[in-house]
């Protein structure tokens, strides 16, 4: 009988992370686009804002975030007495380096009078001179707590900016900043499918543009599209957001079917963001082990920064 040695590697990594876990004093924390493998090992998965919700109760003295970066400082911001831990220091964000902190603070002090409200995808820096974050779940309900004529400087996301315009009638001034993986989302792709599965739903992440939304059945974060998908009698789906999310979508609902949309070069038909799949098992393993790498937070940054974190966890209650 041939022995299937790679399902015994991934069995005995799993087995380390689940003891290195207990003698560390560890708890690990998993976004929905990371590769499935990792979202199984963790005690809690889900959208960026949930984990910032979770990580605020945690009573483990380290948190691993598997995740991209900032999604470890918010962590930190939150929970500065906790040490953060992620798989892969490299693991960034190309909406969040859309947004550089010098060109922002211009924008900001060139448009007087407006409140900032940043999209959780930035960094610290960008995060201390914001008066409220939001994420993709909450980004609806925290505008519309706004006055109708409040003046607001929205960043850095002009995708996720555009259409929370479009559905509060608001006229947000806008970020040029986007997600190079939603972006690439091809519109061309998407009509072919829908004539290949015309039953199908489409579901779709605000960061994809305008063209895309207008298509979609359903517009919302990681967690709402999987919630949907869920709920919905429908047996077929688009999915028009990182392919992450098809592993807890087909864990939910096994009797469902999941396409995920291919960006416009996209070659293996699926739409990966290269900088969560840069954790693996292993680094996740070796971070536990060697409590390396561990995101750090300027004090003074984070000081700042945490006030329109807290605010945003208070306006989504
Ligand atoms: P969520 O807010 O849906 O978790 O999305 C985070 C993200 O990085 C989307 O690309
Ligand atoms: Fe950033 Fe886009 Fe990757 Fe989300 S999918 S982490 S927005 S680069």
């Amino acid at each position: 009988m041939s022995v299937d040695k790679s399902k015994d590697y991934k069995q005995q990594l799993k087995d380390e992370i689940i003891q290195l876990k207990k003698e560390k004093d560890a708890v690990i924390l998993a976004h929905y686009y990371q590769q499935g493998e990792i979202q199984d090992v963790a005690d809690f998965i889900g959208d960026s804002l949930a984990l910032a919700q979770i990580a605020r109760k945690l009573k483990e003295k380290t948190i691993v975030l598997c995740g991209v970066h900032f999604m470890g400082e918010t962590a930190k911001i939150l929970c500065p007495d906790k040490t953060v831990l992620i798989p892969d220091i490299n693991a960034g964000c190309s909406l969040a380096d859309s947004c550089d902190p010098v060109e922002f603070k211009k924008f900001i002090e060139d448009n007087p009078g407006h409140t900032v409200i940043s999209y959780v995808n930035t960094s610290a820096d960008i995060k201390a001179m914001t008066d409220v974050v939001v994420t993709s779940s909450n980004a609806k309900n925290i505008v519309d707590q706004f006055p109708e004529d409040e003046k607001i400087i929205f960043g850095p996301d002009k995708n996720l900016g555009n259409y929370i315009n479009s559905i509060t009638g608001r006229k947000m001034l806008l970020w040029n900043g986007a997600c190079h993986v939603h972006e690439q989302f091809s519109v061309d792709k998407l009509i072919e499918l829908k004539k290949q599965y015309p039953d199908a739903e489409v579901l779709a992440h605000p960061e994809c543009k305008k063209p895309l939304l207008l298509l979609a059945d359903v517009v919302g974060s990681t967690a709402a599209l999987l919630k949907h998908s869920i709920e919905s009698d429908c047996k077929q789906f688009i999915v028009a957001t990182e392919s992450g999310i098809l592993h807890e979508m087909k864990k939910s609902s096994p009797e469902k079917e999941f396409i995920p949309l291919p960006g416009e070069d996209s070659t293996c038909g699926c739409n990966d963001c290269n900088f969560m799949k840069l954790n693996t098992l292993e680094k996740l393993r070796d971070c536990l082990k060697n409590g390396y790498p561990e995101i750090e937070v300027d004090v003074d940054i984070a000081l700042k920064a945490v006030k329109p974190i807290e605010r945003m966890l208070e306006m989504s209650k």
